[in-house]
This record gives C-alpha cells, structure tokens and sequence, in this order.
C-alpha cells in the first residue's frame, strides 16, 4: 500500500516538473490541467492513505485476537506488544503517567493550586531545537550569503520577467502592433465575429445595434465624416472624436481589437438597417470602385459621382 502511495507521489511530482519544463506561453492552459491533475492525485492519494488506514486497524484487531486466543489456550497471561506509535507518543511527550503524579508533585500549595514538576514536552523543545536551526539557515540564506532573495528582490524579478514575456509577445505577434499605416481590413469569419462582440459592448449604444446611428452617426451608409476606408476608420476610432462625444478608444481596446471593430463596421456597408440616420459627412468611393470608374473612362459615370458628391457637400 505505502509503495502504491509513494508511486503515486512520484508520478504527481514527475508531472508537476514535466509542466515547468515547457513554455511560459503554454503555462497558462496548462496550469488549469494541472490544478485538474492535482486534485485528482491528490483526492486518490487520501482515499489509498483511508483505506490503508482501515486495513491495517483492521488486521491489527485480528492478528491480536489470534495471538490472545492461543496465549490462553497456553495458559500463559497475553502482553501486547507496543504500537510504534505508542511508543513515539510516548517519546515525544514524556509525561508522568496520571497513577504517578504523585512523584513529581511540588510541596508548595497556594489556596489549594499545586504544582506538577513534570519535564518540558520533548516534542515542544523539538520544535524549540528546529526553529533555531531554520533561523540560523535564514539568517544566512537570506541576508549572509544572500542566494535565497528577499521579497522585494523577489517582486523586482517577477515583474523583470513579465516584463520580458511581454517584449517576447510583441515580437511574436506583429498583428498586435498595427496602425493607422499598417491597418488592413481583416475578412475572416472569426476576427469579424470577435468585431461584432467589441461593437456590441462598446459602440452600439451610440451608433446603435445595426450601425443604423442614434447619438452617433450612421455607419451603414456611403457617407463619412472622418473618412470611410479602413486606416480613416481606424483612426477615427483610434483618436475618437472627444469634442462631439465619442471618446478616444486607444486605451480600452488593443489594436487589434480596433483594427477587428474597424473592418467589421465596413461590412456594415449597404446593410440598409431599418429607421436609419439620416447620411452625414462625404460620399466615399472606396478605391476599387474608383480605378474600375477610371479604367470605364466615360464622363456621364464620372459626373454622375461628381454630382452625386457635390449633393452631398450642400
Ligand atoms: C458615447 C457615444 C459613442 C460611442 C460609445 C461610440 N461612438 Fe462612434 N461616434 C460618436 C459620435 C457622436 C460620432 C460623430 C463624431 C463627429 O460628429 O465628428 C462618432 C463617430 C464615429 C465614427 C466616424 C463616422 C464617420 O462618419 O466618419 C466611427 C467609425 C465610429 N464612431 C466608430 C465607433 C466605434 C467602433 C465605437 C466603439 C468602439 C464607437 N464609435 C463608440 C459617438 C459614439
């Protein structure tokens, strides 16, 4: 049984070491498995450590019900012998048995309270013992030879470490670090629903649920005050308009987080949502449109969009 529980043990602290052993960033998802394993580890060890605890009361009531059987079959009187654990519970107190107090009994008396001059218990002198020799380890651990660190060091390494995880997140995730310049609008259908959630939280209340507009304006339609192509959207979003009460979102969303809402606000385009704002701002002609435009070379094309802008100047 205890070999069954060490192997046990072993497996768990193998385990635990083999976590350590890999990359901070999959530390976090497995730390989760970890706890899992843990718990499961350490809720099987106590049921063996029960179980084991049962068997072996159990075989104990046994093995002395056999040996007092033959002992007066013999006629000879039964001694049981002592328990390890008795006989350490013994050592470890070492208290005048209750029949021979009488022997340690002080002769002084105060209002009937006497005084038993039984020894300090080992085990609290034990204790004693060991804590002088841990706190001359710390002493010199800690502030002699100074290899163990103290807290602030401690604290100082922890944060130099985070610290550098993060320099090694940026410079493995480029993404994180778009711009106005470096902003492309992003298509796939995951970074595009992650735009939408962002949207919902944040933006809605003002431009409303369908990009229809309220307090913002509409963000379906064809025309921009700040621009309608994805770096003008970015930094409108980027920068906010503080002086007509949309904020700068800059320190509540990561880039990415922009570049997803920007790219998914420009799917809105021509949704048509129902009570509609009114357009506001300039007629945008993203830049494919204009180069087929161009490549058409007819005037009534180009001055029907120049009229269609100029409408929309007055
Ligand atoms: C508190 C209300 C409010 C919230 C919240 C808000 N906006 Fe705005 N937004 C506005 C207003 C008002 C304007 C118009 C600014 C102006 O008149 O120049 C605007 C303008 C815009 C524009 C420019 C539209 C154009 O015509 O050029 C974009 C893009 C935009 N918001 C996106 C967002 C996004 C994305 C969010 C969420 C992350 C958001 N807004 C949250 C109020 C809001």
């Amino acid at each position: 049984m205890n070999k069954k529980l060490g192997l046990i043990i072993l497996m768990a602290v193998l385990s635990i070491a083999n976590v350590n052993a890999q990359s901070t960033a999959d530390m976090v998802s497995t730390n989760t498995a970890l706890y899992i394993v843990a718990g499961f580890v350490f809720i099987v060890a106590l049921l063996v450590l029960g179980v084991s605890v049962v068997v072996l009361r159990l075989l104990r009531v046994m093995v002395r019900q056999e040996l007092e059987k033959k002992a007066t079959e013999k006629g000879v009187e039964f001694v049981e012998e002592e328990s390890w654990w008795s006989k350490f519970m013994q050592k470890a107190n070492d208290a005048v048995p209750v029949e021979e107090e009488e022997t340690v009994l002080l002769d002084h008396n105060y209002d009937g309270i006497r005084e038993l001059d039984n020894h300090l218990p080992p085990w609290w002198k034990w204790m004693f013992y060991l804590s002088i020799v841990f706190a001359v380890v710390y002493m010199l651990g800690y502030h002699v030879i100074g290899n163990m660190p103290l807290q602030l060091e401690e604290y100082k390494a922890e944060v130099y470490a985070a610290n550098e995880a993060a320099k090694a997140r940026l410079a493995n995730a480029p993404v994180e670090n778009v711009d106005a310049n470096s902003v492309v609008a992003i298509t796939d259908a995951a970074s595009l629903q992650k735009g939408k959630q962002i949207y919902l939280n944040n933006c809605s209340q003002c431009h409303k649920d369908l990009g229809e507009g309220g307090i913002g304006p509409n963000l379906t339609d064809d025309y921009w005050l700040h621009g309608g192509d994805i770096s003008s959207v970015f930094t409108t979003i980027q920068k906010g308009v503080p002086e007509k009460g949309m904020i700068s979102w800059e320190p509540l969303l990561s880039p990415t987080q922009m570049q997803n809402v920007a790219s998914y606000i420009l799917t809105l385009r021509g949704t048509n949502p129902p009570n509609a704002k009114e357009p506001q701002g300039e007629l945008f002609v993203p830049e494919v449109i204009e180069d087929a435009l161009d490549s058409v070379d007819t005037e009534e094309v180009k001055e029907a969009v120049d009229s269609l802008q100029m409408a929309s100047n007055n």
